[in-house]
């Protein structure tokens, strides 16, 4: 019997298992409507029962062009061109039911959580932070937006005229997240841009369905009919048709750049488009000889492989002073060799299996590839692997003509070069194609303050001391180059989603009075000076 796979079903504690979940439906116009065509089987690689092909999950449906189209007509009428319930609703009134959403949704929690260790194969804590960050995304955008619309809860007078300045809806958001943090990074696009007024239609990613089964109830119940829809299936049969008809108002996808601009240019109206996408990086850490070694190391361990490096913000290249080099990857290699392999329910396991096989066939030929060219696999059980589970792998020699050392590899395997010259590795960052992140290491505050200016112009957060990373959700998530579009936080979402938008008139005693009218009596959601408490 195998180390991680093994066939003892008691090995699974009862609390971190699910039931076989066949998503049958599909949400479109506030119901859950029955799909009866073709669908597609889950299979976790989280292997149980049966480690060749994996345990089966579940089902969901395989949608075509001709239901996708259905779902629009529905997501068009919620919209109504603007007049829709929702979209006209008080901004009061949305918050209450993304309040009530939430309160629903954490009673799913455990289901929600299993399902994601399942799926795509994430630890028991990572999977609960992913819930918990959701909930938490959820409501501090509440907040955000009672503070933004305190903000506009009153009319200006500007050169003689009276005017209420809002933010409004921009209409039909189709949202894609991706499959290493299907439910977060999902909900920090679908949250915002529906609280805000647009109406959404959601493509889950191809793994990470099924744990959004429960909140499909959710969604019908707490919102107007047609707020939010759900398609499923192959991008280019369910996608591609909704890009064509121009009624798509903002394109919300994490995925790749490729795909990204493949969809934008579907689009008959372009400049009608508002996209808001999060690509690739290949965020970089360095590490200058005067770095305190023991926390360079720990930070580029966890920077690099926490959820075997399936993180856009991950650091997937590193670059360590030639003084300091053989130190750091002592260190770092034996860092590296203790981290545990296992089951998504193992306590303190750090890799686990790679939810896609596809992707870890990926990881080993960008493995071999190096190798094939030159590079070294510098720790003992580097390259070796069970199923999916991929030991991470610590590369160097690297050279520019490997995959490795300009492609994402979103996997645990981890290229660190040396350098003399510290314009080495800026000329690097300089020459990619990606601008998320980069990391620093080091004491020297001249060196640091000097490398600060150049880099800030490369990449949207330069960490220092410390690994790359999105949270707190507070602070602004962004990328330049191939790496994002827009930006995303809890504050910067709600604008992305939205436009400026005013009612104005001319100070007049008649205008002024028909001002006042509209106040008093709530004639208007958006021309409204309620306190939002
Ligand atoms: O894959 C991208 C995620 O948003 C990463 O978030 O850096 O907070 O783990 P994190």
């Amino acid at each position: 019997m195998s180390t991680y796979f093994s066939n003892d079903k008691k090995s699974i504690p009862p609390i971190y298992d699910v039931k076989i979940c066949e998503q049958t439906g599909f949400l479109m116009g506030g119901k859950i409507h029955e799909w009866s065509g073709p669908t597609e089987s889950v299979y976790s690689t989280v292997s149980i029962e049966n480690p060749e092909s994996g345990r089966y999950l579940g089902k969901y449906p395989l949608m075509n062009s001709e239901h996708s189209l259905k779902v629009l007509e529905a997501a068009e009428k919620a919209w109504d061109h603007g007049r829709g319930k929702w979209p006209t609703m008080n901004v009061d009134e949305r918050i209450n039911c993304v309040k009530n959403f939430a309160k629903d949704m954490v009673k799913n929690k455990n289901q929600i959580r299993n399902m994601l260790m399942w799926e795509i194969a994430k630890s028991a804590p990572d999977a609960e932070k992913e819930f918990n960050r959701t909930v938490e995304y959820i409501s501090l955008t509440i907040d955000a937006l009672k503070d933004l619309d305190r903000n506009s809860s009153r009319l200006i007078h500007e050169q003689s005229i009276f005017a209420q300045v809002r933010r409004a809806p921009l209409g039909i958001t189709l949202c894609m997240g991706p499959y290493n943090y299907p439910l977060n990074e999902t909900f920090t696009t679908l949250i915002p841009s529906l609280i805000t007024g647009n109406i959404i239609i959601f493509k889950p990613p191809k793994k990470g369905v099924l744990l959004h089964k429960p909140l499909l109830q959710l969604f019908a119940r707490h919102f107007p009919e047609g707020t939010v829809n759900t398609i499923y299936g192959d991008g280019r049969e369910v996608v591609t048709p909704l890009m064509k008809s121009g009624k798509i108002d903002v394109l919300a996808f994490i995925g790749s750049s490729k795909v990204a601009d493949i969809l934008k240019s579907l689009h008959p109206d372009p400049h009608r488009l508002r996209s808001v996408l999060g690509l690739e990086a290949k965020n970089a850490a360095i590490i200058m000889d005067d770095a305190n070694l023991q926390n360079a190391v720990n930070e580029c361990i966890s920077g690099s492989l926490s959820y075997n490096g399936q993180r856009c913000t991950a650091l997937k290249i590193i670059f360590v002073h030639r003084n300091i080099f053989d130190n750091f990857m002592e260190l770092f290699i034996s860092g590296v060799e203790k981290l545990k392999k296992g089951l998504p329910w193992e306590d303190d396991v750090k890799i686990t299996p790679m939810p896609d096989p596809a992707d870890a066939q990926r990881i080993t030929e960008i493995i071999s590839d190096a190798v094939d060219k030159g590079a070294q696999i510098a720790n003992p059980s580097g390259g070796k692997s069970q199923g999916t589970l991929l030991f991470p792998t610590v590369v160097t020699n690297i050279n520019s003509s490997m995959r490795i050392a300009y492609e994402e590899q979103f996997g645990p395997v981890v290229p660190v070069l040396p350098f003399t010259e510290i314009s080495e590795p800026v000329k690097y960052i300089i020459d990619s194609p990606y601008g998320q992140q980069a990391s620093i290491f080091g004491k020297n505050p001249e060196k640091i303050g000097k490398l600060i200016d150049p880099l800030v112009n490369q990449v949207c957060r330069l960490n220092i001391n410390s690994q790359c990373q999105r949270g707190p959700d507070t602070l602004p998530f962004t990328g330049r180059k191939d790496s994002a579009e827009g930006t995303l936080s809890i504050t910067d979402a709600l604008r992305v989603f939205t436009i400026r938008t005013l009612v104005a008139a001319k100070d007049s005693s008649e205008n002024s009075e028909l001002l006042k009218s509209i106040l008093h009596e709530h004639y208007s959601s958006f021309l409204n000076t309620d306190y939002i408490f």
